[in-house]
């Protein structure tokens, strides 16, 4: 690349990208409030990278670009702490006693009199993260370290520059030199998706957000670091220089933490400054119910003096603070006995090992049921019957088995296998090759895909039932009327209209909706049915392919193969699908039932008979009597394609009300441009 020394004109621009950058960063992360939308923010992203690249002495140390990770470590250099990053005591009594305990030893540590009035504190919550030092020098974010043991950490600065919440260069008159102390934790949702992440790619999940948040901290490339969501939540201070607001013989914690907020650093709004036992008290209470509606682990409150001038007169014993205390919650991890594993058949079909536990309490509740994923998570974690296994339930996530506790097993524990066929319906249970679920193949047959069976059947898009939806299928299903799908279509007003909220107008409706389904096409007939991997656009080609329902059911993977756009994966998935004999019995029954589509021989045979077979139409604009939807399958089962865009390759444009760029283009092409009525007369001309 050739640089070039920047003109003022880029200097300016960069210094603009930069300013409005780092502001939407705080108003994403730290307020939660975006004001432009992300595309805006990527874009102005691009531009200053491009910029810096063309003239890389613009680039500056607190410059967004540099949170998407630099080049790859070979370690971290030590780092030590201009201030030692100490820890604090642990109140091991979950109960009122812990709170008490604390606030009795700080009135006797102060000399306070009985008749003395309460002592403030500041009550926080504890993360259950890592801690972190953020050195600020004027105000730019300049080196990260780790807590390490205390007196020395570890250089992380790279990676953390990629933590999207923690300010590059503080907001307003920031201080010579200020150091941040808080904590750096993964939210639960982000840590629930990485995880999934990573199952899916069949790599190692991660035991907890903590463990995932250290991982990512220690990551070597900052590149795989920036893509683990963090967080972060000052709680304190390090070395700080020329800061006028300490000099203060009335400054207080809380003001310490408004303040940092004000230079834009995230500061957790779950904090109160309190009075006395009671208040220390109250808040333990009020966390502890809050717990699991927070969106990140926290395992206690933190309760410090809030008067700076008390927390000095206080001090130190050895390496922890008299002014503060950690007043935990009962854990969201226990050990306990895992006494069986049972499988679990899903919505989707997926088969999930369940551990049956030795009842523990753990996280609030007492948990007997746990999940272990699948059968590679399990084999990972190498868990078997009568192991010491360690449980994990926070927030409102099921609860899951992390791990084993090391120690003896009796070496005649046989290694947990998957059933062959489905425990809920018998069918097949099978594993696509490469993929890590193992599922049944009974589809439309097994009771506990039953639900999400119907639902898509009756989908818009699908047999388009109206009146059919979540809660009544819920109704059906649960009051045993409905037991397979062809028995929707026994279901008579009568029966219905006895459902709770079932109105007998209702009751009509969907009865009126089920036998207009009737009259359908085969590929919205085989969309519906729900065949893993057989979304539209492959329903549609197999249709066009086969032309008829037996011939999709008879065909061979081979012959599948040949279906334009039908890999092995999905010929796999259809070929068992029909070989399932329970599956062909309701596709039967359905066909009896009085579903029918129109039929033609497929593409080899029956090319010559569509009218619009190997032509093209794009859909513009509002037609005054066919919905989008409609006029797309009418196209289709008239033989042609509909596609998304105008081009030279497009046959016929047809154009409704307020039809927009598209008729230009068309024109501008020259197409042959159709309204409604021309589009009736085409699908009823001969091919
Ligand atoms: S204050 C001198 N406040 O808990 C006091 N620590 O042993 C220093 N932690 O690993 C710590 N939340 O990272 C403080 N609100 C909070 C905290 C907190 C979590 C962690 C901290 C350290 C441990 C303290």
């Amino acid at each position: 690349m050739v640089h070039t020394i920047a003109d003022t004109g880029s200097a300016k621009r960069a210094a603009e990208l930069r300013t409005a950058l780092s502001r939407q960063a705080y108003q994403y992360y730290v307020l939660d409030a975006p004001e432009v939308p992300d595309a805006t923010y990527d874009a102005m992203f691009r531009e200053l990278q491009a910029l810096e690249a063309a003239h890389p002495e613009l680039q500056t140390p607190d410059s967004p670009t540099l949170r998407v990770g630099g080049r790859v470590l070979d370690g971290f250099a030590p780092v030590r702490h201009a201030v030692p990053m100490l820890s604090i005591r642990t109140e091991t009594d979950t109960t009122a006693g812990g709170a008490t305990a604390f606030d009795e030893r700080v009135r006797r540590e102060l000399e306070l009199p009985p008749d003395a009035p309460p002592v403030l504190y500041n009550a926080e919550l504890k993360f259950d993260g890592l801690a972190i030092n953020l050195r600020y020098e004027a105000g730019v974010l300049v080196q990260a370290t780790t807590r390490g043991d205390g007196e020395t950490g570890e250089d992380v600065t790279q990676n953390i520059r990629t933590v999207g919440a923690i300010p590059l260069r503080l907001r307003g008159d920031a201080p010579a030199l200020l150091e941040v102390r808080g904590e750096l934790y993964m939210r639960r949702d982000r840590f629930e998706r990485l995880n999934e992440r990573q199952r899916e790619k069949g790599e190692k999940t991660f035991v907890n957000p903590r463990n995932a948040a250290a991982g990512a901290v220690r990551q070597l490339d900052p590149a795989i670091a920036a893509q683990r969501p963090l967080s972060f939540y000052a709680y304190g201070l390090g070395a700080v220089q020329g800061w006028p607001l300490l000099a203060d013989e009335a400054a207080t914690h809380s003001g310490v933490l408004d303040a940092l907020a004000d230079f834009g650093v995230p500061v957790c709004a779950d904090r109160a400054v309190v009075s006395g036992a009671a208040g220390l008290l109250g808040f333990h209470e009020a966390m502890g119910s809050k717990r699991d509606a927070l969106p990140f682990d926290i395992d206690g409150v933190v309760y410090k003096v809030n008067s700076l001038a008390l927390q000095r007169r206080l001090g130190f014993v050895t390496r922890e603070p008299r002014w503060a205390v950690a007043h935990k919650y009962p854990a969201q991890e226990q050990p306990t006995r895992l006494n069986a594993i049972d499988i679990q058949v899903g919505r989707t079909g997926k088969l999930t090992p369940v551990a049956k536990l030795e009842p523990v309490f753990v996280g609030g509740t007492t948990v007997s049921n746990a999940t272990l994923h699948n059968l590679f998570e399990l084999r990972r974690k190498g868990v078997r019957v009568g192991d010491t296994v360690i449980v994990r339930r926070a927030g409102d996530v099921i609860p899951e088995v992390v791990g084993r506790m090391p120690g003896e097993r009796p070496d005649y524990v046989p290694n947990f296998r998957m059933p062959k066929a489905c425990p809920v319906c018998g069918s097949r249970v099978l594993r696509e090759k490469g993929g890590i679920d193992h599922r049944c193949t009974g589809g439309l047959f097994c009771g506990a895909q039953r639900k999400q069976a119907i639902l898509h059947f009756a989908g818009r898009r699908a047999m388009d039932v109206e009146g059919l939806g979540d809660k009544l299928v819920d109704q059906l299903v649960d009051s045993g009327l409905i037991r397979t799908l062809p028995e929707l279509y026994t279901l008579g007003v009568a029966k219905l209209a006895a459902l709770d909220r079932m109105a007998e107008k209702s009751a009509a409706n969907l009865v009126a909706g089920l036998e207009a389904s009737k009259s359908t096409t085969l590929a919205r007939f085989l969309y519906a049915l729900g065949i893993r991997h057989v979304g539209e656009a492959t329903a549609r080609d197999l249709a066009l392919h086969f032309g008829g329902m037996d011939r999709v059911m008879d065909a061979s993977v081979d012959e599948l193969l040949e279906v334009d756009d039908v890999g092995p994966v999905v010929a796999q998935s259809i070929h068992t699908f029909f070989e399932q004999p329970h599956n062909r019995e309701v596709v039967e029954q359905l066909r009896a039932a009085g579903i029918h589509w129109p039929e033609h021989e497929g593409r080899a045979a029956a090319t010559a008979a569509l009218p619009l077979t190997g032509k093209t139409l794009v859909l513009t604009g509002t037609l005054p009597g066919l919905s989008r939807d409609e006029a797309k399958a009418r196209i289709e089962a008239a033989g042609g394609k509909v596609a998304g865009s105008v081009s030279k390759k497009t046959h016929w444009v047809v154009a409704g009300a307020e039809a927009g760029s598209k008729l230009d283009k068309a024109r501008e092409l020259g197409l042959a441009i159709l309204d409604e009525a021309g589009l009736l007369a085409l699908l009823q001309s001969p091919p």
